[in-house]
């Protein structure tokens, strides 16, 4: 299903853009190559794990005390080490890794500060169900020579200058905004280029699919409760029942919800006060992609990219999708419906 007028390698998608910007370095148009490059490389781990017997456990735990897939921990080093020695970027930040990952003093220092997931849905890895990969930029607010701080990674999301999400699934796909829409391109092994599919996503106002592990049903809120199960209630105007859909790879749920609309949810529960999923390089891209395609994210309360970061890896209870259905789940959720 190709949505466009034109066809469109990412490559020049991203020069013309920034032929717009007469202003521009080039360094976001470089900082992008680089990246695409990445997704490139962890995509073909991806299509050869089951050959190259890389499907499975290392014996590592990560700093959430999950057991580290191997094509998490390759997915990590093949971000880093294609972007630290690059001079786009002051810092990173990553799931795999506790601490900040600084750039070492032999490469330069750039503006950028990036963020990511390398590998997303890593429990369904091991059984060729889609996964993928998210990152958030932002600009570096330290200054010198010094290695960044905390204080470049923990941003609000809304000074996010760019993300998206690589997604590995039947083709490999590349979404990302730099604020100003969001666009798709899926990648074309025979031509070796990511191709203009999607352009200018918007989600539907409300949708048909709602995604929430019913799985943690006995740990939710009797508000949460009470939304899911009017979700299945049938309506007299046929909007409802709604169908589920929940794939547990995020990058994926997330994908069909900007595509089709409707609801994700993970809320907190009483086990996980504060969710799953973490703020700052799981909900806040996500997030920004979302409310570019016109939807809503939120904690349940507050919107997503005004929170601000306490911690690296900090989680945060989200629920994101299609406008009407996310002002609706708040209304549950604050107990005025
Ligand atoms: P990750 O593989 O990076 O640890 O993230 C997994 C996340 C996310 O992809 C998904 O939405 C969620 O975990 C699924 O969690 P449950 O298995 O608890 O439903
Ligand atoms: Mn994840
Ligand atoms: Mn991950």
């Amino acid at each position: 299903m190709i949505k466009v007028s034109r066809f469109i390698t990412l490559d020049n998608f991203i020069t013309k853009q920034e032929n717009f910007h007469p202003g521009a370095s080039g360094e976001f148009t470089s900082f992008m190559h680089d990246l695409t490059f990445a997704v490139r490389l962890i995509a073909r781990e991806v299509r050869r794990a089951g050959i190259n017997d890389i499907i499975g456990l290392t014996d590592e735990i990560n700093v959430h005390g999950e057991q580290v897939k191997k094509l998490d921990m390759i997915a990590n080093e093949i971000i880093i080490k294609s972007m630290n020695h690059t001079g786009k970027l002051a810092v990173m930040a990553s799931e795999e890794n506790e601490e900040l990952i600084q750039i070492p003093s032999k490469y330069p220092k750039g503006k950028y500060v990036l963020v990511f997931d390398p590998l997303d849905g890593s429990s369904n890895i091991d059984v060729n169900v889609t996964i993928g990969t998210i990152f958030g930029l932002y600009k570096r607010v330290s200054t010198g020579e010094a290695d960044c701080n905390a204080d470049d990674v923990l941003q609000p999301g809304y000074k996010q200058i760019a993300a998206g999400y690589a997604l590995y699934g039947s083709s490999t796909v590349f979404v990302y905004t730099t604020g100003n829409g969001v666009n798709a391109f899926t990648y074309d092994p025979t031509v070796g280029e990511f191709i203009l599919s999607y352009e200018g996503i918007t989600i539907p106002d409300r949708g048909k699919y709602y995604s929430t592990n019913e799985g943690n049903t006995y740990k939710w809120s009797p508000e949460f409760k009470k939304y899911i199960n009017y979700l299945k209630e049938k309506s007299y105007d046929g909007f409802r029942p709604y169908s589920a859909r929940y794939i547990g790879s995020g990058v994926a749920d997330i994908h069909r919800t900007l595509l089709y609309g409707g609801i994700f949810a993970y809320p907190a529960d009483i086990n996980n006060p504060k969710g799953k999923l973490r703020l700052v390089y799981e909900c806040n891209p996500l997030a920004m992609l979302v409310e570019q395609a016109g939807g809503l994210a939120t904690n349940g309360k507050d919107r997503i990219l005004d929170l601000q970061p306490e911690n690296i890896h900090e989680r945060s209870p989200l629920f994101l999708g299609s406008k009407y259905d996310v002002e609706e789940c708040m209304a549950f959720l604050n107990g005025t419906k």
